[in-house]
């Protein structure tokens, strides 16, 4: 009897101590100076990218570590996110740029998007600690991939979701976010050059305009089509022809 309740009186000394007693405790590494998570999911989740063209895992693990990066420089951030859920989630992103003939991520007939937030939740149903995800869970990683090709749409969902759009943002063409500190920013650079990423995002977008244009109208990619895809025409297609018809064909 005494003995557990010395047991017990130590477990809430040690959780009185810990801000967050709920969050658990994640088997954590460095990767270029970075410190992240590295549970088995998320080990999983990087082996799954691991084969994909250069620029496409470099993306996608920068988007990871550059997150990673600016929730670790704030601690009141970081402890109100899942940050398993914002690794699986920036990691397996781009599922659907996987241009290998015969990707089991990329549909015929759903914009890329789709592909990244269905693919995603069916390797964690797939995967050994799946039980570890709730139906709340899984839809923040849906909607954390599913709406980041289309800007604006997810304001004002929940933080997780948020943060998810934030570190995908991250690699955008352009200067370092404040919110990642510049040590950081340079050593994930160096060790995954960012160089290709205008040429490989281009590339997988025409290819994507050519294979799929249905799934590319009225999205981010059609611009691309319409430039450089030869018989590419997403007139009729647009919800302004239906708002227009016969406006293109005056024009
Ligand atoms: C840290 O994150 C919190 C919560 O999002 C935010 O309110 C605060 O401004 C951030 N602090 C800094 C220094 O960016
Ligand atoms: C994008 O792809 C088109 C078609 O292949 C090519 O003409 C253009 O130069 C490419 N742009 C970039 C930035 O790679």
């Amino acid at each position: 009897m005494k003995f557990f309740a010395i047991i017990a009186s130590l477990a809430a000394l040690a959780e009185a101590a810990c801000a967050h007693p709920h969050k658990p405790h994640y088997r954590t590494t460095k990767l270029f100076g970075v410190e992240v998570i590295d549970t088995d999911i998320v080990r999983d989740a990087r082996a799954t990218i691991r084969n994909f063209d250069g620029f496409l895992y470099k993306h996608s693990m920068r988007t990871w570590l550059f997150g990673a990066a600016a929730l670790n420089a704030n601690q009141t951030l970081k402890d109100s996110v899942d940050v398993e859920l914002h690794a699986v989630s920036t990691i397996l992103h781009d599922l659907g740029w996987d241009m290998t003939p015969g990707s089991p991520w990329v549909s015929s007939d759903k914009r890329f998007e789709i592909d990244g937030a269905l693919g995603a939740v069916k390797f964690v149903k797939g995967h050994k600690d799946a039980k570890k995800w709730d139906e709340y869970r899984l839809e923040k990683l849906h909607d954390g991939i599913a709406l980041h090709g289309s800007p604006g749409l997810a304001t004002g969902k929940n933080t997780d979701v948020a943060n998810i759009l934030a570190s995908i943002a991250y690699d955008n063409p352009g200067s370092r976010n404040p919110a990642i500190p510049e040590k950081d920013y340079n050593a994930i650079l160096k060790g995954l050059p960012a160089d290709d990423i205008g040429y490989g995002t281009n590339l997988t977008w025409v290819w994507l305009a050519e294979t799929k244009p249905a799934a590319t109208y009225n999205t981010i990619v059609e611009p691309f089509g319409t430039a450089f895809v030869p018989g590419y025409s997403a007139i009729g297609h647009r919800v302004f022809d239906l708002i227009n018809p016969g406006f293109a064909s005056q024009a």
